[in-house]
């Protein structure tokens, strides 16, 4: 059972690629990087720990290909599925958040 609104459904996060959604809170909200591959999603903060910027090249679009996605701003290289930074300038990885699929809805787990 989870209680949580849903982010999106599932389908709206073409497969091997990321959508942006937004979460809000009391503390104003934050942005979420929700990456696809299948049926599985991956949550991380839309936050590069090199600079700080988000990783889109534009407002919710991402460089995602073959299970990594990279920051749009210097090139850092992050794994999909674990948010490990791979390659480029960045030292930490992504911050994920954890999130699960009940009924083709992706929710905050
Ligand atoms: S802010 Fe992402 S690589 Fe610099």
């Amino acid at each position: 059972m989870n209680d949580s609104a849903p982010l999106c459904r599932l389908d709206d996060i073409p497969d091997g690629d990321a959508i942006a959604v937004q979460v809000p809170s009391a503390s104003g909200g934050f942005e979420l990087i929700l990456l696809r591959q299948g049926n599985a999603v991956y949550a991380y903060h839309n936050e590069c720990p090199h600079a700080g910027r988000g990783l889109d090249y534009a407002p919710g679009r991402f460089l995602v290909r073959d299970g990594r996605i990279v920051c749009a701003a210097h090139g850092a290289t992050f794994a999909v599925a674990s948010g490990s930074c791979l390659g480029g300038p960045a030292r930490g990885g992504l911050v994920g958040m954890p999130v699960v699929v009940v009924d083709g809805e992706v929710r905050l787990r």
